[in-house]
């Protein structure tokens, strides 16, 4: 019962975020945005990871809406380093963004299931451009991995 509104909710969340993602890409185009690859036509892992992701994770785990969440947003920058062997879990990250396989020894919390809210929200029917497109957000984040205190 629980996991059915968690999971409703998630997907509520999703696209509530998507929607205000829009709005930034809009408002990201009439600024001095640097990155000219910032549309929704051409999505690049940055521009993606800053439309969909950064409210909650932010830079560092410190997203506008890091507060209001039980399981705090982790630092998607220290990836590597939190697990021993140091290397990027590059096909265990893709499968956690996508979220709709369970993972084992990953929490809940309120971490959206990108696989249906793309899929849903932008109507992605193509699991290969599903696929694409979370691809570009692991690369992403893999390009950005650090250690603490450097
Ligand atoms: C609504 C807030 C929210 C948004 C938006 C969000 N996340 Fe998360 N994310 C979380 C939370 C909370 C967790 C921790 C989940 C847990 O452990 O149960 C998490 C966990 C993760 C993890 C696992 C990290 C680890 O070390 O295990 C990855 C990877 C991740 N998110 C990527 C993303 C990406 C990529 C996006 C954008 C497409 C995104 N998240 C958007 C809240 C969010």
């Amino acid at each position: 019962m629980r996991k059915t509104i968690s999971f409703q909710t998630s997907i509520q969340l999703g696209a509530a975020i998507l929607a205000l993602a829009l709005l930034s890409q809009i408002m990201a185009g009439c600024g001095d945005s640097p990155n000219k690859a910032v549309t929704v036509e051409k999505p690049n892992g940055r521009a993606m990871y800053v439309s969909y992701c950064e409210i909650c994770h932010g830079e560092h785990g410190d997203g506008p809406m890091a507060d209001m969440l039980k399981v705090p947003p982790p630092d998607l920058t220290l990836i590597s380093y939190r697990r021993e062997d140091g290397k990027f879990p590059e096909a265990q990250i893709h499968a956690i963004i996508d979220g709709r396989e369970k993972i084992a020894g990953h929490g809940q919390g309120d971490m959206p299931i990108w696989g249906v809210t793309f899929h849903q929200s932008e109507g992605i029917d193509d699991e290969a451009v599903l696929n694409e497109r979370i691809d570009m957000l692991v690369k992403y984040l893999e390009s950005i991995q650090r250690k603490p205190e450097e």
